[in-house]
């Protein structure tokens, strides 16, 4: 399928090969819930899974796919869309949805931006972006997940009333989140008091980064904004 032209991307797109199960199970499973990449096909967002659910939340770089999942598991009346690069983490989701027998994911394996401006308008109950690569150097900024444009556009999909959750361990990428976030008219930071940026709220799930940073004694934040 050709793929939408897009921003170039930084990341990591491959790590170690796939293990023989791994293989399979991009091979066999992928195509059946990958989302589709043109403007028609993805008109109608509930259609793309088979219980045509009320609400659906994406989570942006998901990583091994770990709260992707576990966030599935815990609301199987909602659908979710999973966005990642990275082969090894598509992979990773992959098996954590037949592990799990979950139905109501749907990947994009590749850069979100190429499908964002696709998606229908007021179409998400919400979004995730679960411990952003930190680019904490000032020349690589423009790196950086969230900004201004990207906060336009989940504006425009995040229904009103809907969350923007977003969470670090890097104190770098802590402060840029909050201070986009903070400076766009369209969302509203939800914290009243230090614990409810300070403890992972309970239907949170943990992430692979989240450990890491635990391990290695950087505490994690938790950023809860509402869009207006
Ligand atoms: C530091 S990792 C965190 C992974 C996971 N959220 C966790 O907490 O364990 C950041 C992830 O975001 C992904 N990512 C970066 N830019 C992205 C983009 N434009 N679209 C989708 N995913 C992206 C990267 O490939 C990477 O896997």
């Amino acid at each position: 399928m050709p793929k939408p032209e897009g921003p170039q991307f930084f990341g990591r797109r491959k790590g170690r090969p796939l293990r023989t199960q791994l293989k399979t199970l991009m091979q066999t499973k992928l195509s059946h819930v990958q989302m589709p990449a043109t403007a028609e096909s993805l008109a109608n967002l509930p259609q793309l899974f088979p219980h045509a659910p009320d609400d659906i939340y994406l989570e942006i770089g998901f990583g091994g796919g770990e709260h992707l999942a576990a966030l599935a598991a815990g609301q199987p009346e909602a659908g979710f869309i999973g966005a990642e690069p990275f082969v090894n983490g598509v992979a990773s989701l992959l098996r954590h949805m037949d592990e799990r027998a979950l139905q109501n994911i749907r990947v994009w394996p590749d850069d979100i931006r190429l499908i964002l401006p696709s998606l229908p308008e007021a179409s998400l109950a919400g979004a995730y972006i679960m411990f952003p690569d930190p680019w904490p150097k000032r020349r690589h900024a423009s790196r950086r997940i969230l900004n201004q444009d990207m906060l336009d556009a989940l504006a425009t999909l995040i229904r009103p009333g809907g969350h923007l959750r977003m969470a670090s361990d890097h104190p770098e990428a802590k402060i840029w989140l909050l201070a986009e976030a903070m400076a766009h008219d369209k969302f509203t930071w939800q914290a009243e008091t230090p614990s409810d940026w300070q403890n992972r709220p309970k239907d949170w799930p943990q992430t692979r980064y989240m450990a890491k940073g635990d391990r290695e004694g950087r505490p994690s934040s938790w950023f809860d904004f509402i869009r207006n």
